[in-house]
């Protein structure tokens, strides 16, 4: 594996074998070998609490380092366009800086949301591949605009430590309101997941808030090859019963006008509550949740929540993630 850029550019069955390992390295049956002595550079353009801190967790914990730098902060901002004059605020150009970063690290990782002004021009996933392209070692997705793979990688070992069999069991995805609209990385990443898991997944999701088209296909084909299914709906209180995992989060519409309908008072009743979880069902969030405006305090503080144990299950999938990466680049 040269790069993790996203989850639909790799086969079910990888991800399922890198899902396998990080349960294995979890509990302490293997260990990522190769991390020792690496250097993973971490470069963020966006905030992070969870994905920061687990990527540096693992380095540390399995003997590399990580050097982190958030850009425009402690960085010089960048130029990610090609044949531009550069006469405006950033002093330097993605080409030498992602060429520079991998000459001190053995891989860059890359987080770099989207900008919701042009739903079309973020799938394209610019800087990231920038970074693909100019590093010269290996990139990994922490988060681009078309998905979050780490995540969705992690949210599939969660599935499997809290399911065991994740095949046929039920996937609901649901919309949920929000004070601002969200890219759908996380969405794509959890749905692909759950396809590849052969679950039978259904999206729940205002008029107006159909997923990429190019995850959906790939998400349909993943669950017919492994036994599962796609359906999506308006009905989210059908969605909901009787669900193993309701997964929630919130997004942005891609072809409305994102300025009003998250706080459309006619959309309140997303809201995830303790009323909406059946009685096996684990309530999923990549985190960070606005408490009673996505889920409702009764249903985070449900021990059928678990979101810190998805939390925790970052550290895992990650060290699974930078030891495959490692391992292809010595080309063990
Ligand atoms: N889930 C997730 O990526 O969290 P952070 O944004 O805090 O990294």
């Amino acid at each position: 594996m040269r790069h993790f850029l996203n989850l639909r550019e790799h086969s079910p069955a990888a991800l399922r074998a890198l899902a396998d390992r990080a349960l294995m390295i979890k509990r302490g049956e293997a260990t990522p070998g190769a991390i020792k002595g690496r250097t993973l550079v971490m470069l963020f353009f966006n905030s992070s609490l969870r994905t920061r801190a687990s990527f540096e967790a693992a380095m540390g914990r399995f003997g590399g380092s990580a050097i982190v730098l958030n850009v425009g902060s402690d960085t010089w901002s960048l130029e990610t366009r090609d044949g531009v004059r550069m006469d405006g605020d950033a002093p330097e150009h993605v080409r030498e800086a992602a060429a520079v970063l991998g000459r001190y690290g053995d891989a860059v990782a890359v987080r770099s949301f989207a900008t919701m002004r042009d739903h079309g021009a973020d799938f394209a996933d610019a800087i990231v591949r920038a970074f693909a392209a100019y590093a010269d070692v290996p990139v990994i997705s922490m988060e681009s605009a078309s998905e979050h793979p780490c995540q969705g990688l992690t949210d599939w070992v969660t599935m499997i430590e809290q399911l065991r069999e994740t095949r046929g069991r039920r996937f609901t995805l649901t919309w949920a309101p929000h004070v601002k609209p969200l890219p759908m990385a996380v969405p794509h990443s959890a749905v692909l997941a759950a396809a590849a898991a052969g679950m039978l997944v259904t999206i729940a999701r205002p008029r107006g808030y159909a997923l990429r088209p190019e995850i959906m296909a790939t998400a349909r084909q993943w669950a017919a090859a492994g036994g599962g299914s796609i359906e999506e709906t308006e009905n989210h209180t059908d969605a909901r019963r009787g669900a193993d995992v309701l997964y929630v989060k919130s997004w942005g519409a891609a072809f409305a006008d994102n300025a009003g309908p998250v706080n459309n008072p006619n959309l309140a009743d997303w809201l995830v509550t303790r009323d909406h979880l059946g009685q096996d069902t684990r309530l999923m969030h990549c985190l960070p949740v606005r408490r009673n405006v996505v889920i409702a305090d009764d249903a985070l503080d449900d021990p059928r929540s678990v979101v810190i144990d998805q939390a925790e299950n970052r550290l895992w999938a990650q060290a699974a993630i930078l030891d495959a990466v490692f391992n292809a680049e010595r080309g063990a």
